[in-house]
C-alpha cells in the first residue's frame, strides 16, 4: 500500500514534467491544444506498448492538460454491457474514460462501445421477446483512452474507431537516468556520481522498473550504508537482487538458457519455451520478449524464437558452430 501511494506521487502530472516519448508527447500536445481551442472533446486515443512505459501516466496527464475528469477502469473489470452503460452515462462533457488492457474487453461490451465512440450514443434494449425495442440515448462527448500491450490484439472495428494511435517506445538510458534523479528528488534520497545512470542502464528501457530498482537500492543504502546511493552501492545491491548489467533478471536468464540448452538456440515456439520454464506464454510475449528483441538477444522467425550470438556472449557461453 505504502509503495502504491509513493508510486502515485512519483508520476508526473503534466506533459512538461513527462520525460521521454518525445514523438507521442509532441503530437498529443498539439491535439490537446486544438481540442481545447475548439472546445471539443479530444478524439479517442489508443496507447500501446510494453508494460511500464507510462500509458496510465500519460492518460492522467492528458486529462489534466484538458482540464477534465478521468474515469479509470480496465477491460476485464467491465463484465457486462450494463457495467459499461453505467460508466458512460455518468461521464460529463469532455471527460476522459481510460480503459486499461482494452484488448481484454468482452465482445458484448465492445459492441456497446462502438456507437458510444462513434456517435456518443448508447443503444439499449427495452423489454423482452417480440415487444423488445431499441432506444438510443445520447451521451456527452467524451474521450476514450485505451491502453494495451499490443495493438494487434485489438479487433479491427475497435482499433478503427481511435483517431489517435500512439506507440510508446522503450526509454533511453539518459531518459531513465533523469527519471531516477527526479524520483530521488521527490523521495529526498541522496544519489551521487553516476549511480542514477547505473540504475537507468539496468532498467530495460522502462521507468516502472527504474523506480522499482531505485527503491530496492535505497533499502540497501539505508541498511547496509549511510543512506547515500553511490555507484558501488547500486552495483552491489543490484547484484543481490539478481539484476545483471543489462537489467536482465532470473526469468530472462532462465528463458535464454532454456532455448540454448534444450533447443540448441532455437528456433523454438513460444508455448514450448513457456512450458519449459513454467511461465505464461502471454507474460513472456508481453513482458520479457520485447526487451530481449530490442537489445538483439532474441529473434522472431516464422519457425519460432532464436537466441542470437550476442546473447551467448552475454551469458558467457561458447557460440555454437554453424550447420
Ligand atoms: N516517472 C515515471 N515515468 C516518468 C516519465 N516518463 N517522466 C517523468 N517521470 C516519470
Amino acid at each position: 500500500m505504502e509503495d502504491e501511494v509513493v508510486e502515485f506521487s512519483l508520476r508526473p502530472r503534466y506533459l512538461a514534467e513527462y520525460i521521454g516519448q518525445t514523438q507521442a508527447k509532441e503530437n498529443l500536445k498539439i491535439y490537446i491544444e486544438a481540442a481545447k481551442m475548439r472546445s471539443e472533446a479530444l478524439d479517442h486515443v489508443l496507447l500501446y506498448g510494453p508494460p511500464g512505459l507510462g500509458k496510465t501516466t500519460l492518460s492522467n496527464i492528458i486529462a489534466n492538460e484538458l482540464g477534465v475528469n478521468i474515469r479509470t477502469t480496465s477491460g476485464p473489470a467491465i463484465e457486462r454491457p450494463g457495467d459499461l452503460a453505467a460508466i458512460l452515462t455518468n461521464l460529463q462533457q469532455g471527460d476522459v474514460l481510460f480503459i486499461d488492457e482494452i484488448h481484454r474487453l468482452h465482445r458484448t461490451v465492445e459492441e456497446v462501445l462502438y456507437p458510444a465512440m462513434e456517435d456518443f450514443a448508447l443503444d439499449i434494449i427495452i423489454g423482452k421477446g417480440p415487444s423488445a425495442r431499441s432506444v438510443r440515448l445520447d451521451l456527452p462527448p467524451f474521450t476514450l483512452i485505451g491502453a494495451t500491450t499490443r495493438a494487434g490484439l485489438l479487433s479491427a472495428p475497435l482499433r478503427d474507431r481511435f483517431g489517435v494511435i500512439s506507440r510508446l517506445e522503450f526509454y533511453t538510458v539518459d531518459e531513465l537516468s533523469y527519471i531516477v534523479s527526479r524520483t530521488c528528488d521527490i523521495l529526498q534520497v541522496q544519489i551521487i556520481g553516476d549511480a542514477s545512470r547505473e540504475i537507468g542502464m539496468r532498467s530495460r528501457g522502462t521507468p516502472r522498473i527504474a523506480n522499482r530498482l531505485l527503491k530496492r537500492v535505497r533499502d540497501f543504502a539505508q541498511v547496509k550504508g549511510d543512506g547515500i546511493i553511490t555507484v558501488e552501492l547500486a552495483r552491489a545491491a543490484l547484484k543481490h537482487i539478481q539484476v545483471d548489467d543489462l537489467g536482465l533478471d532470473e526469468v530472462d536468464h532462465k528463458m535464454l538458457r532454456a532455448i540454448i540448452t534444450s533447443f540448441r538456440g532455437g528456433p523454438v515456439g513460444l508455448d514450448t519455451i513457456a512450458a519449459t520454464i513454467g511461465e505464461e506464454s502471454q507474460t513472456i510475449e508481453d513482458v520479457y520478449e520485447p526487451y530481449l528483441l530490442q537489445i538483439g538477444f532474441l529473434q522472431r522467425t516464422p519457425r519460432g524464437r532464436m537466441v542470437t550470438n550476442q546473447a551467448y556472449t552475454h551469458l558467457g557461453l561458447p557460440i555454437p558452430e554453424q550447420g
